[in-house]
């Protein structure tokens, strides 16, 4: 299971395959359609400090600093070296405000208040502490900015098989690779408790 593989990306038997699927996932129509979603419920302007957790190839860091200006900046924090690697060669030669930094979710590498708003995407799946890490998101975020978690609740995937006790299996099996494969009906709540 691939998707499993995102909780320590260095560690995986080929890591810099798991680039490739990052760009076949940000490709579908659906991930688009969220990443706008998120975008609009960010309401980045111009001049704003973003961050973006797990930020993976830095293909929305790259996005999202288009939208701020000069005076604007987007961090993206990463722990997999083989994926900061990567970020960082796609933006070489961007003239846009952005860098990336290695860092890990549950310990982000910034003071208090040091963003206008916070995203993470298809990052708290793969979390231990998915709590921890929302709390370390809102303490750097500023009071009144805005923290974004977007992310996939594997309990809701459907598959029609002709035989229901095998298919049961078989999605039974997929989510139990995922750290938090239930992540997406937790949010609410982990917002309520972090809050
Ligand atoms: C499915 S990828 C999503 C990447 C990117 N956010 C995107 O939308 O394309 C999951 C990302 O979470 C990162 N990740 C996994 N564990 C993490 C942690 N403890 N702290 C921060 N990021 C983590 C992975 O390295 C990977 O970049």
């Amino acid at each position: 299971m691939r998707g499993a593989h995102f909780r320590a990306v260095d560690a995986a038997p080929a890591p810099h395959a798991l680039v490739a699927t990052l760009d076949a996932v940000a490709a579908r129509e659906g991930v688009h359609r969220l990443k706008r979603h998120g975008l609009d419920m960010l309401a980045v302007t111009a001049g704003q400090r973003l961050l973006d957790v797990g930020c993976g190839t830095g293909d929305d860091v790259r996005a999202l600093a288009g939208l701020l200006g000069p005076s604007g900046l987007v961090v993206g924090v990463e722990p997999s070296e083989v994926l900061l690697a990567e970020a960082r060669r796609r933006a070489a030669d961007s003239p846009l405000p952005l860098r990336f930094a290695a860092g890990d979710a549950s310990d982000l590498p910034f003071p208090a208040w040091s963003f206008h708003a916070c995203r993470a995407e298809r990052v708290f799946q793969h979390l231990a502490d998915p709590l921890r890490a929302l709390t370390e998101m809102i303490r750097v975020t500023r009071p009144g900015g805005r923290v974004l978690v977007l992310d996939t609740d594997w309990g809701t995937t459907a598959v029609s098989g002709a035989d229901r006790s095998l298919t049961r299996r078989v999605l039974d099996g997929f989510g139990d690779h995922i750290t938090q494969s239930w992540i997406g009906r937790q949010l609410p709540g982990l917002f309520h408790r972090a809050a």
